[in-house]
């Protein structure tokens, strides 16, 4: 990866902007924006697996109620997965683990899913104009599907209403990508917010240390969310979070339907 060379303030064909909790947005001002929605650890990391690996849909909900509710109203091999604590929930078919949605488990089926915080997240966005799902593992997927949007808000779902490492370094990581691949075209890059030179700087310090070896897994296993995944036996899902670049689809919430499925741009 290149140096990056921060966009001037004064170019503004393109804003940039990170919201590093739901709590922090005014709903309202994300009409007419393109939203990316990020939990790395872990509802949108099993939201990119479960649809790179064929479910048809995925429902999310915010609340175990609303889960229950959505999922009497599918066809009986619609599957009930989510947490709470990062456990499974009661009756509930699959927890939140992205590497326990294999292709035949999911392929085919639709995945009602009810999780603490990037579900609740979702619903802060209904105002967007589009909402899209990443992920570490579908950052360069994302980067360019959004990159030539003039308004992108990275909204962090953060883990119990707390900022998390791992969600601002994904959006510092996808703000770096978009806009290297601007420069590369030679398209204006536009202009940072505050929180998003913040989100750049924290993955450009990141970065640093990744070549100096530490793998990025580490980061997050000291992360806020990464601490409790630790603590219950999920390290894998850190390790499989952690794999940047290694499923190349982008989810997107259809804001009318309130549900989601790959792209197709
Ligand atoms: C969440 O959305 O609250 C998280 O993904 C929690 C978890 O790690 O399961």
């Amino acid at each position: 990866m290149s140096d990056l060379a921060l966009p001037s303030l004064s170019a503004a064909s393109l804003v940039l902007d990170v919201a590093l909790l739901p709590s922090l947005i005014e709903p309202e001002s994300l009409t007419g924006r393109t939203v990316v929605v990020v939990d790395v650890l872990r509802a949108t990391t099993t939201i990119v697996h479960s649809l790179h690996n064929g479910a048809q849909k995925v429902l999310p909900q915010a609340s175990i109620d609303s889960a229950r509710k959505a999922h009497a109203a599918q066809p009986v091999d619609a599957l009930l997965g989510g947490e709470r604590g990062g456990r499974i929930v009661d009756g509930f078919h699959n927890g939140n683990s992205p590497i326990e949605y294999t292709p035949e488990l999911i392929s085919n089926k639709t995945l009602v899913l009810a999780t603490t915080n990037g579900t609740v997240a979702m619903e802060q966005c209904r105002a967007a104009q589009r909402i899209l799902i990443g992920a570490m593992v579908n950052l360069g997927a994302v980067a360019r599907v959004v990159e030539d949007n003039p308004l992108i808000t990275v909204v962090c779902s953060g883990t119990d209403g707390v900022i998390t490492s791992e969600d601002v370094i994904f959006a510092g990581a996808l703000m770096e990508r978009i806009i290297e691949n601007r420069q590369a075209a030679g398209k204006p890059t536009g202009q940072l917010t505050d929180t998003a030179s913040i989100a750049v700087d924290h993955w450009k310090n990141v970065k640093q240390n990744m070549k100096s070896g530490t793998p990025l897994a580490e980061f997050f296993r000291n992360a806020r969310g990464g601490i409790n995944l630790v603590k219950i036996g999920h390290d894998d899902d850190i390790v499989f979070a952690s794999r940047i670049d290694s499923l190349p689809v982008v989810p997107e919430l259809d804001i009318e339907s309130w549900s989601i499925r790959l792209t197709g741009n």
